[in-house]
């Protein structure tokens, strides 16, 4: 059966102490629960996050990667370089990744595949535009970015993947998809991939929702039956907060 994960992107939060602390909270205040905790620190403080971890089930994630083996790329970060301080969990195509960054769906493909040849697992997301929604075009936007990004992959590779969607209308705006429209959306992604990769791979595929996502709207964004939990951005960044969305399967 599909696992339950919360994640945090710290985004470009925290310096290296203030990892540290954050950790510390979250380790001393987290309880006994099934749900996988996934913290995403910026690559500088990925060592420190590892090693503060250890042994602590508590899996650390990079926020992005680039597509190469390495090479002349100047600022970027390689896939080997994740794996060799312990780093087997990659975020890909964040909203705002593709929206500064001009990310598209043809470049994740091809950091799929790197992250995928190095037995990464990818928490790839992707998410309609609000104008998108308001033509009621918001399936199609998904469908296309599922397409072109992933449905090259073979059903094996799909082990290695989770799934989040980000309504971008929803992210750091204070405004989240209702708990209807998350499991709307979440449903129409499962039956795809069941069409696509067969029912086994829909079942077990976590596909987790993020925007907006705090401790007092979790509970019940998670009580749908295709959302198998949440990628967080700013209410990751307080050990309560975070921890009371963990909780709140
Ligand atoms: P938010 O961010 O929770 O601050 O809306 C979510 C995300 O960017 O993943």
């Amino acid at each position: 059966m599909r696992k339950h994960i919360v994640a945090g992107n710290w985004k470009m939060h925290k310096n290296n102490a203030e990892t540290v602390v954050l950790i510390e909270e979250i380790l001393a205040k987290k309880q006994a629960n099934s749900t996988e905790i996934i913290i995403a620190p910026t690559f500088v403080n990925l060592a420190t996050a590892i090693e503060n971890t250890k042994d602590k089930n508590i899996t650390v994630a990079a926020q992005n990667m680039h597509q190469a083996e390495g090479g002349a790329f100047t600022g970027e970060i390689s896939a080997h370089m994740l794996t060799s301080i312990g780093v087997k969990t990659v975020i890909l195509g964040h909203s705002e990744r593709r929206a500064y960054f001009y990310e598209n769906d043809a470049l994740l493909a091809l950091k799929v595949d790197t992250a995928l040849k190095h037995e990464m697992r990818i928490i790839f997301c992707f998410g309609e535009e609000l104008k998108d929604r308001q033509n009621k075009n918001h399936f199609n936007i998904v469908e296309n970015q599922l397409r072109d990004a992933l449905f090259h992959l073979s059903k094996a590779d799909w082990k290695n993947i989770v799934l989040a969607y980000e309504p971008v209308w929803a992210i750091g705006t204070g405004e989240t998809a209702s708990p209807e429209e998350a499991q709307e959306m979440h449903k129409f992604i499962r039956n795809l991939i069941d069409k696509v990769y067969g029912n086994d791979v829909a079942q077990d595929l976590s596909i987790l929702y993020g925007g907006s996502v705090k401790p007092d709207n979790a509970q019940e964004i998670f009580s749908k039956q295709d959302v198998d939990g949440g990628l967080i951005g700013g209410a990751a960044l307080k050990a309560d907060d975070f921890l009371s969305i963990v909780n709140a399967f």
